[in-house]
């Protein structure tokens, strides 16, 4: 028993446990101001004092080590969970982390709700589950009702890890706290939204998961729909969770499901060269795609998302394209404007530029594209949190600001699921180089759609 919160790590000598949940428990605990005590569980034979050793090296921390308690556990076999509710007897908080691959879900939601570790309303006992949050809508549903048996929805938090990236928060208080920007936003002004989630790594030794899973349910239906969502949706009443929750949900119910026939699905060159994928192995590690949202806002807009693997660098950005100014006449040469870019950098270098049209110095009259840059790490002298230590920090504190709620999760399944469904059928995805930025017909898909081209910060004027 102890004074403050038990985390129970499921799959917590894991892969995502070790490189992710463990590092960011170091400050968290401290900066919460509360006893943290870590009990991994699961499948591997271990002893304390190794499982000890591990939280040591993955956390840093050797206080957080020194309580650390292992279980050894069977998924299967409920009975084997009960040294872990003995552990938790009396305790005041406790959290249940799944770190384990989905097919576990349903026996520890079974094991943690039928043994009374957890009980449906009391607070503090909460739920955190990872990604994939299922596989398909219907698998989506599923997952969903299993929770809500033994959970209440304030009782469970939903991992997005972008929405608990500081930049994709900054992204609310860029819209919202600047009376310059709202008034804009809308399809009066905007010409163009693309995002561009690009990764520079290929899958790595993570071809297991990866490859059942490919690019739209690893990156679109969840980290980048919750981007969309939030750029596009309408001003939250306030910025409680429910109210943004609420506005997400009204995004994400105005989007069209995917239509294949306006989208792009593409394979690096040497995927199936790669430790575990198999040989003839469709499964794309790119993929981009028109999104259409029909409400009086955004209804005509072009938008436009792609993600992939092994692209030319890592770069997730939002591009806003506003409207040309009409042509300028200079002493009867005709001036083309130059397109006003708002562009949010997620990662790398956080932070917005401005791009406008200037006059290049000099006697001439003449234009030239200009930035105006807001580099976010100038803003603190901390290092950004890291996005586990932000999702951590608020699961201890009970808030719900950086979770998709269930019926965000279900309707984003229902915009994917006719893309995912469609690509099941077809052929070899498009190949593409590694260190290109996809296949060309991504480019002929935003061209041929009225979205000119893709454009990224660095190659384009005005914006490094
Ligand atoms: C994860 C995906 O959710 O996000 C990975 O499963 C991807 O495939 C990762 O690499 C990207 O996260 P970040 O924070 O590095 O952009």
């Amino acid at each position: 028993m102890t004074e403050g919160v038990d985390l129970v790590i499921f799959g917590a000598s894991g892969d995502l446990s070790r490189r992710k949940i463990l590092p960011s428990l170091k400050h968290l605990a401290a900066r919460n101001g509360m006893a943290l005590r870590v009990i991994g569980a699961g499948r591997s034979e271990q002893t304390r004092d190794e499982f000890r050793d591990l939280v040591n090296q993955s956390s840093g921390s050797s206080e957080l080590a020194a309580t650390a308690e292992w279980v050894r556990l069977s998924y299967r076999d409920p009975a084997s969970f009960a040294p872990v509710k003995e552990l938790l007897d009396g305790a005041k908080t406790a959290i249940f982390y799944l770190a384990t691959p989905p097919e576990t879900f349903s026996d520890i939601l079974g094991a943690v709700g039928n043994s009374g570790m957890a009980t449906k309303g009391d607070p503090s006992r909460r739920i955190v589950v990872e990604k994939p949050l299922g596989h398909d809508l219907a698998s989506a549903r599923k997952l969903n009702s299993q929770l809500a048996a033994a959970f209440d929805e304030e009782q469970i938090f939903r991992i997005d890890h972008y929405l608990a990236k500081d930049t994709v928060q900054n992204v609310l208080a860029f819209r919202f706290s600047n009376s310059l920007f709202e008034p804009v936003w809308n399809r009066n002004l905007v010409d163009t939204i693309l995002i561009t989630a690009a990764e520079e790594e290929g899958i790595g030794s993570r071809a297991g998961y990866y490859d059942q899973i490919g690019a739209v349910r690893d990156m679109i239906q969840n980290h980048v729909l919750q981007l969309l969502a939030l750029v596009t949706m309408e001003p939250p009443t306030t910025f409680d969770s429910d109210y943004i929750r609420r506005a997400k949900r009204g995004a994400l119910r105005a989007m069209s499901p995917l239509d294949p026939a306006q989208a792009v699905r593409g394979q690096y060159e040497g995927y199936l060269e790669e430790e575990g994928v198999g040989p003839d192995s469709r499964r794309e590690t790119y993929a981009a795609a028109r999104v259409r949202i029909e409400n009086w806002r955004w209804d005509g807009v072009p938008i436009f998302v792609r993600t992939g693997k092994a692209l030319k660098r890592r770069a997730t950005e939002i591009v806003i394209k506003l409207r040309d100014a009409p042509m300028l006449r200079v002493g009867g040469r005709r001036q083309r404007g130059i397109a006003t870019l708002i562009v949010i950098r997620i990662q790398p270098d956080e932070g917005i530029t401005l791009r406008i049209g200037a006059k290049r110095p000099g006697v001439r009259f003449e234009m030239v594209p200009a930035g105006m840059r807001l580099d976010y790490s100038r803003l603190t002298r901390i290092a950004l949190p890291d996005a586990y230590e932000n999702v951590l920090s608020e699961v201890l504190a009970g808030g719900h600001s950086a979770f998709p709620g269930g019926e965000e999760i279900e309707l984003s399944w229902e915009i994917v699921d006719p893309l995912i469904k469609s690509w099941e059928f077809e052929g070899h995805p498009e190949p593409y180089p590694k260190g290109s930025w996809g296949p060309q017909a991504a480019d002929d898909l935003v061209a041929s759609g009225g979205g000119g081209r893709w454009i990224i910060s660095g190659d384009e004027p005005g914006t490094s």
